[in-house]
């Protein structure tokens, strides 16, 4: 069976929570863990730079998303991890796209459209604060995706969209030279995404700042346990732990039979908050700390992630060198 290729970016921006971890690098990283699978995962730093604009915050942000995944247990053997900005092959592929990108392509994009609705809102032009990488935004992730033939793309919802674009645009280019020259990749969304409730319950999320950053130290995790939201029930009353971010959490950490254990503490009543929250403490660090020593090792030397970003380009470039190639000779620029 030919090895399906799957590549996502992963836009840096600092410290992911523990909600990206469960939402989406564990995920990633048991798929890439399969055999017919060819995983590629890079950082995407041109994309952050449209909104990023301290050098020494993009890259402390690079670093930290970098040494995440490889704390999570990313192979760097098996799986490519590059920096987008070490592929300049991408920025010709895009080049390239842009001659086939439509503009009214472009319009319709939803991060575009919210930009632009949200200047109307304020009262101001359309076209405040709106820079050309925005607005460009989808022919760099098509290009991104498109230079290394690519199958299948794992991400949000909110960036299906992006991933059709990509089609379109390869549509287009395969239409006009009349050959298959650009594979068209798809989109793969979890079908089972858990909400993962932040501190106040709320789904948790950077912008609602309900998150818990995934590497925190050991003190500094327990303190934010036990600001989890939870009712004012006293210790004596029996609880709900359906009803409870504290249970839901723990759920998505510990086994059945642990599970199970806790939701009769909390029926049988005589538990309070701070039981059940020493517990929560207790499960989400036993599954972290392995990975947060390994975290606070890489980011203590951090000439390892250099190496491991260095070699990876490298592999990358080998490949996209191939797909650039094909495009040169097939648009003309290449003589002979
Ligand atoms: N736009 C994606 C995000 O915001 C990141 C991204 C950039 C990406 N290039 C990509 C994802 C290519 C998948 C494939 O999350």
């Amino acid at each position: 069976m030919e090895k399906k290729v799957v590549l996502t970016g992963i836009k840096p921006t600092g410290m992911p929570h523990l909600g990206n971890y469960l939402g989406a690098i564990a995920p990633a990283l048991k798929m890439a863990e399969d055999e017919n699978i060819e995983a590629r995962f890079f950082i995407a730093d041109y994309h952050s730079l449209n909104t990023v604009r301290d050098a020494d915050t993009l890259r402390s942000y690079i670093y930290e998303v970098s040494a995440s995944w490889l704390a999570a247990g990313l192979n760097p053997d098996k799986t490519f991890i590059y920096k987008q900005s070490d592929v300049p092959e991408t920025f010709e592929l895009t080049t390239i796209l842009m001659a086939f990108t439509a503009k009214g392509l472009m319009n319709r994009a939803h991060a575009y459209k919210a930009a632009v609705d949200a200047n109307r809102a304020k009262g101001v032009s359309d076209d405040h604060q709106i820079n050309m990488g925005l607005y460009t935004y989808p022919v760099l992730m098509a290009a991104d995706i498109l230079l290394f033939d690519t199958n299948i793309v794992p991400v949000g919802k909110d960036q299906v969209q992006h991933v059709e674009m990509a089609q379109d645009i390869a549509q287009v280019i395969n239409h006009n030279y009349k050959k298959p020259l650009l594979v068209i990749p798809e989109a793969r969304t979890n079908e089972n995404v858990m909400t993962i409730p932040g501190l106040d319950g709320r789904k948790m999320s950077k912008s609602y700042n309900n998150h818990i950053p995934l590497f925190i130290p050991e003190k500094k995790l327990r303190k934010m346990i036990n600001k989890i939201v939870t009712n004012s029930q006293g210790i004596e009353e029996p609880k709900d732990p359906e009803t409870c971010n504290v249970f839901a959490l723990y759920k998505l950490f510990a086994s059945e039979e642990e599970q199970k254990a806790l939701a009769e503490r909390y029926r049988a009543g005589g538990m309070g908050w701070g039981e059940a929250k020493a517990a929560l403490f207790e499960k989400i660090n036993e599954v972290v700390s392995p990975m947060r020593e390994k975290y606070d090792e890489l980011m203590d030397d951090k000439s390892r992630i250099d190496r491991i970003l260095a070699d990876g380009a490298d592999k990358a470039r080998s490949a996209a060198s191939k797909t650039i190639k094909r495009l040169r000779k097939a648009v003309g620029v290449e003589l002979g």
